[in-house]
């Protein structure tokens, strides 16, 4: 999506939960699933926590999974001025142009009837031990791409997660995010953080039963919907791997076959050019960069 088409959707109600611009895509959104999903099914409860919430997107699908008296905290800035240059530097490259809190609240409340705890802050106020300690099943980090920051996030987390909590960790392995991914691996290495599942985006851990959680996931066949599983044991400790399937060759339609091997030259190649333009929007993540 271009930034023109998000600056649209941010203004336009969601009709379904793709329309919300954002970061959080099908193999996440089947992996949060599946884990929550099994927890509810095994009778864990407790609470649910989002850092870095943007449009909603993923927070909408958190709230789907709220129980009787299970609670959806999210901790964003929003609109508020970040808390050192730094921060407003990402902020103002990525985010600016099209979060408001009340863009959020209104995606959040075209999919459920009320509105999650809401903290509009810096995520380290929640270090002050606002959300009770144990209290959580689940926790998204996904705010600032900051080292310092993300190292606070993951003790956050830690403090916030009952026994055998999930907390998924969002880019940890971006090209543009080396503060996360240092984060995380001190995390694992100094921390107790024990993996459990990577994906492209997002790195899976608990400092409970990493095997039970593994377990949970290879209950479903994951290569029948499209994507591959692989495990890997990274000093000592076993991980799963989840990707994408790599689709085939391409099988062109006849027409379209025709038309590239018949048409100048000049005319294919500005064809081919069209054509590529097309699939990378079709494959391109909605804004620039999270
Ligand atoms: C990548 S986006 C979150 C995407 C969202 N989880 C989704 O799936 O679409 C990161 C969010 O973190 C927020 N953020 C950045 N730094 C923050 C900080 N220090 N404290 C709180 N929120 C922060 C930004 O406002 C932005 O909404």
């Amino acid at each position: 999506m271009s930034e023109t088409a998000v600056e649209a959707a941010v203004h336009s109600a969601p009709l379904k939960r793709d329309d919300i611009p954002g970061w959080f895509f099908s193999l996440d959104r089947a992996a949060f699933s599946h884990l929550l999903s099994a927890q509810t099914a095994a009778g864990v409860t407790g609470d649910i926590l989002e850092l870095g919430s943007y449009l909603g997107r993923s927070a909408v699908l958190l709230g789907d999974h709220l129980q009787p008296g299970e609670r959806l905290t999210v901790c964003d800035l929003f609109d508020s001025e970040a808390g050192d240059a730094d921060n407003a530097a990402e902020m103002n490259m990525s985010y600016r142009k099209t979060l408001t809190r009340s863009a959020f609240e209104a995606n959040y409340l075209a999919f459920h009837g009320e509105l999650p705890e809401i903290v509009q802050a810096p995520t380290s106020v929640l270090a002050d031990g606002r959300v009770r300690a144990d209290s959580c099943r689940f926790v998204h980090v996904d705010a600032s791409h900051l080292y310092e920051h993300v190292a606070g996030d993951i003790a956050v987390a830690r403090a916030a997660l009952g026994e055998n909590g999930v907390v998924a960790l969002d880019d940890y392995r971006s090209e543009h995010t080396p503060g996360v991914s240092a984060a995380v691996w001190e995390a694992v290495f100094t921390g107790g953080l024990r993996p459990v599942l990577l994906t492209p985006m997002k790195f899976y851990g608990t400092w409970g039963d990493a095997a039970a959680a593994q377990a949970v996931l290879r209950k479903r066949d994951w290569p029948a919907e499209g994507y591959t599983v692989d495990e890997d044991t990274i000093a000592g400790a076993r991980v799963m791997r989840l990707n994408y399937q790599v689709k085939g060759p391409i099988q062109r339609s006849t027409s379209r076959r025709l038309a590239l091997e018949l048409l100048p030259p000049v005319a294919t190649k500005a064809t081919r050019r069209m054509l590529r333009t097309l699939r990378e929007r079709r494959a391109a993540p909605p804004l620039p960069r999270a």
